[in-house]
């Protein structure tokens, strides 16, 4: 396994595996690895010949009161899990060789990004796009791989790589959870035992909002809102928001539920803030 930190090395590196035709699978994250991580590295490793992981936390999608200072850091123990599975580059850029001093240039998705987690993190999904993008450059990857816990990010990812004609294919992993239901992160490292156990009901209350809208036929969004505050207003701090758009654009679903939609909540819990969703399809 080979690690990288500065950019024109690895752009190099990948160039050559390209003239030997070897497929390149990336799968970009922020380190403090964990299954739901794991779980794209496999898929990747699959489905090509060379699998590349990022390891960088992106000081562009982070706002200022932000935690970008406590994010989790372990690089040696992620070091050991990518070699255990088999990852062949890993990429950990500094800051300071992504983002120099002179860096003008941002990425924005008109729409999707003001919306839900973009609406309490302004700023976050330019960041992330800008990133996303600037990874994508480096690495060249035929195939990347996302995680459906972060729903909004995925459609965003895949509306960047259409609008600017990507040749990347964005394949999107389910959510892991633990068997409790809590679904993997690496901000559950902030929560306390009693925290965690607070944190079930967001997962509680999604699973109890797909049972209602397909086997009791509930369509009305008042009333699953309704539903889903029952069970989370009792235990989170604070609700950011709860809201059912549609699965693939990300259209507020404002009366009935009456195709494939996405249940997206994101709550606090003590100080952390948490983010899930359950895609739903009314029968
Ligand atoms: P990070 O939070 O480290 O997540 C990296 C990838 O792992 C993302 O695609 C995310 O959706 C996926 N992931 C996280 N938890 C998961 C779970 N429980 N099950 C399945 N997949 C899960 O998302 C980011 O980093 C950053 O925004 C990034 C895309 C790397 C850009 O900086």
């Amino acid at each position: 396994m080979k690690i990288f930190s500065n950019p024109q090395t690895i752009q190099k590196s990948i160039k050559n595996l390209k003239l030997k035709k070897q497929t390149i699978g990336f799968v970009p994250t922020m380190g403090a690895l964990h299954q739901g991580h794991i779980s794209l590295i496999r898929r990747a490793k699959k489905e090509n010949d060379i699998v590349v992981v990022s390891i960088f936390v992106n000081p562009a999608q982070f706002g200022p009161k932000e935690d970008l200072k406590s994010y989790p850091k372990p690089f040696v123990k992620d070091v050991k899990l990518c070699k255990k599975e088999g990852v062949d580059i890993i990429f950990a850029p500094k800051p300071e060789s992504m983002y120099p001093k002179n860096y003008l240039t941002y990425i924005n998705v008109e729409k999707l990004s003001g919306t839900m987690c973009g609406k309490a993190r302004p700023g976050h999904f330019r960041g992330v796009a800008t990133v996303v993008t600037k990874l994508f450059n480096i690495v060249q990857p035929d195939k990347a791989y996302f995680g459906l816990k972060d729903y909004q990010q995925s459609v965003i990812i895949k509306k960047i790589t259409e609008d600017l004609n990507y040749p990347v294919k964005i394949i999107t992993c389910p959510t892991i959870r633990e068997k409790s239901g809590l679904a993997l992160s690496s901000r559950n490292a902030y929560l306390s035992k009693e925290e965690l156990n607070k944190a079930l009901s967001i997962s509680d209350s999604l699973k109890k909002a797909k049972e209602l809208i397909e086997n009791k036929k509930i369509k009305p969004v008042k009333n699953i809102v309704l539903e889903i505050k029952k069970i989370i207003k009792p235990v989170t701090d604070k609700i950011d928001y709860i809201e059912i758009r549609d699965a693939e654009t990300l259209v507020e679903i404002k009366d009935n539920i009456d195709r494939k939609v996405v249940i997206a909540i994101a709550a606090y819990v003590g100080k952390t803030r948490l983010i899930d969703n359950i895609v739903v399809k009314p029968r």
